[in-house]
C-alpha cells in the first residue's frame, strides 16, 4: 500500500478498508508516514466524513495504538463518563462520588485542561495533597473497595490520538465531527469500561456551537460504542453559558462540594443528577425513578460528600477540606464585574468566559505554564436575567491586580443585552441512543 493511495481514495471520498486504515494509523504512529501526507488524508476526512464502519476500524486502532487497560479485577459494571468539554464543567467532581455512594463503580480517567476549557485533573489537583498518578494496581484496589478513583490519563492511552490531535490542532482539522468522535472515542475503549455516559456540550462555550452538530457528534459517539460492544448514551447539554456558577480552579471544587452538600446552582444540579441517573441506570441499578430516589438519598444523607472526601483521602489529598471548605483561602486580589446597562443579558460568549479566565491564570496558554488553583470567575447573572447598570453580574479573582484589569475589559466583549427578555434555556437538550434522539 502507498500513502499517496490512500490520500487520492479519501479525497474522491471512497470508502476505505480496515486494511487501509490500520495501514494509514499504524504507519503514521511507527513515523513511516510523513505529518505532510498524514495532513493532507485528515484533511480529506474533514471534507468527505466517514462511514460509521470507517469510523469504528479507525477509533478501534486509535485505541489499540497503545495499552488497552483491562478493569477485569474491578469488580461489577464498571461505567464512565466523558465530557466534550466546556466552562464550569466540573460534573465529573459530583458524578463519580454520587454514583459510587449509590453502589456504581467508577474508574475514571480525566484530562487536562484544553485551550478554554478545564480538566478535572487539575481541578482535583487543587485540593492540598491529592494525587492523579498512581499505578494501576492501587487505582484498582481504590475503586473495588470505595466504587470510584479519578487518575489522570496514562501516557500510552491512545499514543495515536496524541500524534494525530498535535497535527490536528496545527493543521485545521480539529473541528471535524468524524475526528473528534474517533478521538474521544478511542480513549474511552482503551480506559476498559463496559459503559460510557457522554456528555456532548452544545453553545457558544463548547466544541460544538450548533445543536445540529452535537446531535450529529453524539450520533457517531454512540454508534463507535456501540460497535466496540460497549453500552453508550449521550446527553446533549446546554453549554451556551458557563455551567453553574463557579470557572477556575478551587472555586470549581467549593462549588462541586456545596452541591455535594444538596445546595449548588440548579442548572448544575440538574445535569449532575440526570448524568448520575444514567450511570446508574447503564450499571443495573434500577429503573430512572429507582435510580433518582438513591441519589436524592446520596445527597440529603451525604453519603455522596462522604464518598467523595474518603477518595480524595486515598489519593493523598487532606480530607478535611472537603468537609471545611473555608480551608480554601481567596486569591489575593478579586474584582467586581458590573453592567454596563439595564436590561436582560441577551447572550453570553461563554468561549470568550473561559479564556477571561484563562487570562486570570486559571488555564495555561502554553503546555508548560503552570495554573493558578486560586484564579477564576463567579458568575452570579448569567443569560436570562435581568441586571441594572451597575449591578455586579460577577466576581474576578487573580493572583495579580494587573491581570483582573486586563480580564475584566476583556470579559466586556462577552455579554450582548437586549430590552426584551431572550428565550429560555434548557439544561439538558437531548438524549441519544443507539434507539434514536428524545428531546426535552
Ligand atoms: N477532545 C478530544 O479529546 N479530542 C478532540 O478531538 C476534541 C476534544
Amino acid at each position: 500500500m502507498r500513502m499517496y493511495d490512500m490520500i487520492d481514495k479519501k479525497k474522491y471520498g471512497k470508502e476505505m478498508t480496515k486494511e487501509e486504515i490500520e495501514f494509514v494509523i499504524n504507519g503514521y504512529v511507527a513515523d513511516e508516514i510523513p505529518d505532510y501526507q498524514m495532513a493532507a488524508w485528515l484533511m480529506a476526512v474533514y471534507y468527505q466524513g466517514m462511514t460509521d464502519e470507517e469510523l469504528i476500524y479507525l477509533t478501534d486502532c486509535m485505541a489499540k495504538s497503545g495499552d488497552m487497560v483491562d478493569l477485569s479485577e474491578v469488580k461489577g459494571i464498571k461505567v464512565d463518563k466523558h465530557s466534550t468539554g466546556g466552562v464550569g464543567d466540573k460534573t465529573t467532581l459530583v458524578v463519580a462520588p454520587l454514583v459510587a455512594a449509590c453502589g456504581g463503580k467508577v474508574a475514571k480517567m480525566s484530562g487536562r485542561g484544553l485551550g478554554f476549557t478545564g480538566g478535572t485533573i487539575d481541578k482535583l489537583e487543587s485540593i492540598p495533597g491529592l494525587v492523579t498518578s498512581m499505578e494501576e494496581k492501587k487505582f484498582f484496589e481504590i475503586v473495588n473497595r470505595l466504587g470510584v478513583a479519578v487518575m489522570g490519563q496514562s501516557a500510552n492511552i491512545a499514543p495515536a490520538d496524541k500524534k494525530i490531535y498535535a497535527l490536528r490542532d496545527v493543521t485545521a482539522t480539529v473541528d471535524s465531527i468524524p475526528l473528534i468522535a474517533s478521538s474521544i472515542m478511542s480513549k474511552k475503549l482503551a480506559a476498559g469500561s463496559d459503559k460510557i455516559v457522554l456528555d456532548v456540550t452544545v453553545g457558544s462555550g463548547a466544541f460544538m456551537k450548533k445543536k445540529e452538530d452535537a446531535v450529529k457528534l453524539a450520533e457517531r459517539m454512540v454508534a463507535i460504542g456501540e460497535g466496540a460492544g460497549r453500552e453508550t448514551v449521550a446527553i446533549l447539554t446546554n453549554m451556551d453559558v458557563p455551567l453553574g456558577e463557579a470557572v477556575g480552579n478551587d472555586l470549581e471544587i467549593l462549588e462541586a462540594i456545596d452541591t455535594l452538600n444538596g445546595n449548588g446552582p440548579e442548572d448544575f444540579k440538574e445535569i449532575c443528577e440526570v448524568f448520575a441517573a444514567q450511570m446508574l441506570m447503564l450499571s443495573g441499578s434500577g429503573s430512572a425513578e429507582e435510580c433518582k430516589a438513591l441519589i436524592k438519598k446520596a445527597i440529603s444523607e451525604r453519603t455522596a460528600l462522604k464518598k467523595f472526601a474518603e477518595m480524595v483521602k486515598e489519593q493523598g489529598g487532606d480530607e478535611r477540606y472537603i468537609y471545611e471548605p473555608e480551608r480554601f483561602t481567596e486569591a489575593p486580589f478579586k474584582k467586581e464585574f458590573t453592567a454596563e446597562q439595564d436590561g436582560y443579558i441577551f447572550h453570553m460568549d461563554t468561549e470568550l468566559c473561559g479564556k477571561t479566565s484563562v487570562l486570570l491564570g486559571a488555564g495555561r496558554t502554553t503546555k508548560e505554564s503552570d495554573i493558578d488553583a486560586k484564579a477564576g470567575i463567579r458568575f452570579y447573572k448569567k443569560t436570562g436575567a435581568f441586571v441594572k447598570k451597575g449591578e455586579v453580574l460577577a466576581t474576578l479573582y487573580a493572583s495579580e491586580e494587573q491581570k483582573l484589569k486586563d480580564a475584566c475589559e476583556y470579559l466586556k466583549a462577552g455579554y450582548v443585552f437586549s430590552a426584551a427578555e431572550p428565550p429560555a434555556q434548557k439544561a439538558v437538550i437531548a438524549r441519544i441512543t443507539k434507539d434514536g434522539a428524545e428531546y426535552f
